[in-house]
């Protein structure tokens, strides 16, 4: 028998603090004017204080994908957290989700492909599913980068917001759900938009510091002319893959960048009616790898989604890296009842966060009691051997 994916749950979450083109004029060299017309963005959101992270944008997201579709944190199988903006090289922002959800039966790992990272978590949780390995898997795209941006940059602080999208993928008998994905790299290009500061190849030191190399950089027209070409290739190959024409495409969702990068790839490239195309640039900026699913969210909450329809997700980014997936919109689903809404929201999280400290604490007694023995240990396993090769008494 086949087995299909469906996204049975979806949601999202950004920041309370809106940043206009208003106040970024006052920040940096530009104005509403120049911003709006060269990208269609009007304002964005960024996180406020230490207390917001991409961890907790992407926990707010994920429990709003959980209640969406009805399932307790602890049905999840795996949780793909898509990010450029992870709280740390490691331990993975997935884990710090896993952990906060109280997923107890859940694996974690984090994705890395900048803004097309989404559309590449979404084919890797399909894979696990459709191999069997997994039942239910999140998927999870979420970005800080207004912590990643030279704010005196004006090149680079316009474009970027904070946010985070979630859905959840169940396997199903049921034809539909994840039709057909093309995952896409050019590595030549990887110059053209990077954090070139903060990894093993240039580790952070003051130089780096002092020539900002902590920072977003990219080349703003080689970025545009690439991605102008490929969404429009990438939503191309995709539906003829999935053995589909333009004409039966309900819904195209592409990464929220620029609105002349949709204009140009979309709608002149591809001859694709403007009506069936969702935009919300205008209100988030681009928040890179979370941009597509907000948009999702949003789309389907406005009832620009049916089920039955056939959507394309596709998007681009650092890397160089594309990527677009194929979809049809499932059945309805039940939203949660008040009292699991209760159960969840007011007991199962806080009890999660209780039993998160109290495994913290446990390890940390244990450590003490442990140290003592541990040494010894230690000792007997870096003990050097003895010149005539046999080994000491009481090593075994
Ligand atoms: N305000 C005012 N003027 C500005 C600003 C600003 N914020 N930014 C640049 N300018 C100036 C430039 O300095 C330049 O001045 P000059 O002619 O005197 O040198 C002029 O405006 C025109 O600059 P261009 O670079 O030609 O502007 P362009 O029309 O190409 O738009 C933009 C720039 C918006 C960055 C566009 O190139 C773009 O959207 N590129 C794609 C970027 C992108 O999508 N990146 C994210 C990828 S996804 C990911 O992986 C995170």
């Amino acid at each position: 028998m086949s087995r299909y994916s469906r996204i049975i749950g979806w949601g999202m979450y950004v920041p309370e603090r809106v940043l206009t083109n208003e106040e970024l004029s006052r920040m940096v060299d530009t104005s509403d004017e120049w911003i709006r017309t060269r990208t269609g963005i009007r304002e964005r959101r960024i996180v406020n204080g230490p207390s917001e992270t991409t961890a907790t944008l992407a926990e707010r997201a994920a429990r709003a994908a959980l209640d969406k579709a009805g399932l307790p944190a602890t049905a999840l199988d795996m949780i793909i957290v898509s990010t450029s903006s992870p709280e740390h090289l490691f331990p993975a922002t997935a884990c710090i989700v896993q952990d906060a959800l109280g997923a107890t039966r859940a694996g974690a790992y984090d994705l890395s492909a900048a803004c097309s990272g989404f559309v590449y978590a979404l084919a890797m949780a399909h894979g696990l599913i459709v191999s069997e390995q997994a039942d239910t898997v999140m998927v999870i795209g979420a970005e800080t980068l207004s912590r990643l941006v030279n704010w005196q940059d004006r090149n680079t602080c316009v474009l970027f917001g904070d946010g985070a999208g979630a859905i959840i993928l169940q396997a199903s008998e049921t034809p539909g759900g994840v039709l057909a994905t093309v995952l896409g790299s050019d590595g030549s290009g990887a110059h053209l938009l990077s954090l070139p500061a903060g990894g093993s190849r240039k580790p952070p030191s003051f130089e780096t510091l002092r020539n900002g190399d902590h920072y977003i950089h990219m080349d703003g027209k080689a970025v545009f002319r690439f991605a102008t070409r490929v969404m429009a290739e990438a939503t191309r190959e995709v539906v003829e893959k999935a053995g589909l024409t333009l004409d039966d495409i309900a819904l195209i969702i592409p990464h929220q960048a620029n609105i002349r990068i949709i204009e140009t790839s979309v709608v002149r490239q591809l001859h694709f009616p403007w009506e069936r195309v969702f935009v919300n640039l205008d209100r988030y900026g681009n928040t890179s790898t979370a941009s597509i699913p907000i948009a999702l969210t949003e789309a389907v909450e406005a009832g620009r989604l049916q089920p039955g329809d056939y959507a394309v997700l596709v998007g681009f980014g650092a890397g160089l890296t594309w990527a677009a997936a194929l979809i049809q919109w499932g059945p309805e689903v039940p939203e949660v009842t008040w009292w699991q809404r209760l159960w969840w929201h007011v007991l199962w999280y806080r009890w999660s966060r209780l039993r998160s400290l109290y495994r913290r604490v446990r390890r940390r007694v244990f450590a003490f009691y442990f140290r003592g023995r541990e040494q010894v240990e230690q000792w007997r396993f870096t003990s050097p051997p003895s010149p005539d090769g046999k080994e000491k008494q009481g090593e075994e």
